[in-house]
C-alpha cells in the first residue's frame, strides 16, 4: 500500500491540463466514489496495526495533495484556458494603422515652393516675431505713414510685434545677399483682424522677390502668369490692377480668370469672371537703398499672396476657419499618398 500511495503522489504533482474537462476526469479518476484515492481509504480499515499511523499519515497528504492540485488547476482553467485560446489566434491578419493626411495649407504651400523652385527661386525664412525696421521702416512705411493702418498689428512691446506680411523675411535676405537675388519666402504671419469665414487673426503667405539688372515689369507679368497657369491650368488668364503698396513703385493687384466658371461669371466671382489672388510691384528703389543694394544698378519685382486664399479656390472652401479647427472630417479629405 505504500508502494501504491507514493506511485500516486508523484502521479499527482506531476499532473497538469488546462482544459476544465481534463480536470473534472481527473477528479473522478482520483477522488470520485470508485477513484484510487477513495478506494486506498476504504482500504485503510484492513492495514496492521504496527503502519496505520505511518500510512494514516500517507494518505493523508495524498488527500490534501490531490484536492491543492484540483484546485490549483481550476482557477487556472477559468482564468485563461478556453478564453486564452480565442485570444491567442495568431493566424488573424493584424488591424491596419491609419495614417495621417498633410494639412490642405500646406499640400498647397509646398506646391507653390515647387512652382517657383522650377524656375529658380530658393526658399528664404525668418522669424515670426520681428522689430520695426523689417516690417515696416526698412520697407518704406515712414513712422507717420498711414500705410502702418493698412495692417493691423499686434505689437509685443515697443518696436517689437508679430509680423504682418512675410516681405520681412526678404529685407533680411537683402540685407545678407548681393543680387541676383531671387527668392521666395513662405510663413506665418498675424493681424489683428474678427475672426470670421474671410479673416482670421493669423494666415499664411508666400512672398517673392527678385533682384538684379534689369528687372522689369514684363519680368513680373511673365513670372505671375507662369505662376497662375502651373497653379490653375493652363487655360487661366491673368489681369493687374493698379494698386498702393509702400515698398513697390509702380504696385499693382493680380486677378485670374475664375477657375470655377472659366471667365464666364459664377457666384464664387460674383459674376465678375476674375478673383483676386495677389498683390505685386516694382521694388521701390528705396526699399532697395535700405537693403544697401544699389538701386542706381538694380532694379526687382515683389509680390505676395495668401496661402488660404489659393487653398480656398483650388479646393472650393468657403469658410476660413476650417484651416485652424482640426475637425478630421474636413482633415480626411485631403489624404494623399505622402
Ligand atoms: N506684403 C503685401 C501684403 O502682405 C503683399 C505684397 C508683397 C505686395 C510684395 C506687393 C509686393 O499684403
Amino acid at each position: 500500500m505504500r508502494e501504491k500511495i507514493k506511485r500516486l503522489l508523484i502521479e499527482i504533482n506531476s499532473f497538469s491540463t488546462n482544459s476544465k474537462e481534463e480536470l473534472e476526469l481527473f477528479r473522478i479518476k482520483m477522488l470520485g466514489k470508485k477513484g484510487e484515492v477513495t478506494i486506498l481509504f476504504d482500504n485503510f480499515k484492513s492495514v496492521e496495526v504496527i503502519i496505520k499511523k505511518e500510512i494514516g499519515q500517507l494518505l493523508n497528504e495524498l488527500k490534501t495533495n490531490t484536492q491543492q492540485k484540483i484546485n490549483d488547476l481550476k482557477q487556472l482553467t477559468e482564468s485563461n484556458g478556453d478564453v486564452d485560446r480565442k485570444i491567442m489566434d495568431l493566424t488573424l491578419p493584424s488591424q491596419s494603422i491609419s495614417i495621417g493626411s498633410r494639412h490642405p495649407l500646406s499640400l498647397v504651400k509646398n506646391e507653390i515652393i515647387n512652382i517657383f523652385s522650377r524656375i529658380g527661386f530658393a526658399v528664404s525664412d525668418g522669424p515670426e516675431i520681428e522689430d520695426d525696421w523689417h516690417n515696416f521702416s526698412a520697407l518704406n512705411f515712414s513712422e507717420e505713414h498711414p500705410a502702418r493702418d493698412m495692417q493691423d498689428t499686434f505689437f509685443i512691446e515697443d518696436k517689437i510685434a508679430l509680423r504682418t506680411h512675410t516681405s520681412s523675411i526678404q529685407v533680411r535676405v537683402m540685407e545678407n545677399s548681393k543680387p541676383p537675388v531671387r527668392t521666395i519666402s513662405p510663413g506665418r504671419v498675424y493681424r489683428n483682424e474678427a475672426i470670421s469665414a474671410r479673416a482670421h487673426c493669423f494666415f499664411h503667405q508666400v512672398e517673392g522677390l527678385y533682384i538684379d539688372k534689369n528687372v522689369s515689369f514684363a519680368d513680373l507679368k511673365q513670372t505671375l502668369l507662369y505662376f497662375a497657369k502651373e497653379m490653375f491650368g493652363s487655360d487661366t488668364k491673368i489681369r493687374l490692377r493698379p494698386s498702393y503698396f509702400p515698398f513697390t513703385e509702380p504696385s499693382a493687384e493680380m486677378d485670374i480668370s475664375c477657375p470655377f466658371c472659366s471667365g464666364k461669371g459664377c457666384n464664387i466671382c460674383k459674376g465678375s469672371g476674375w478673383v483676386e489672388i495677389l498683390g505685386c510691384g516694382m521694388v521701390d528703389p528705396a526699399v532697395l537703398d535700405n537693403c544697401k543694394i544699389d538701386s542706381k544698378q538694380h532694379s526687382g519685382f515683389a509680390f505676395g499672396m495668401g496661402v488660404e486664399r489659393i487653398t480656398m479656390l483650388k479646393y472650393q472652401t468657403n469658410d476660413l476657419r476650417l484651416f485652424s479647427e482640426n475637425d478630421v472630417r474636413f482633415m480626411n479629405q485631403f489624404k494623399t499618398e505622402l
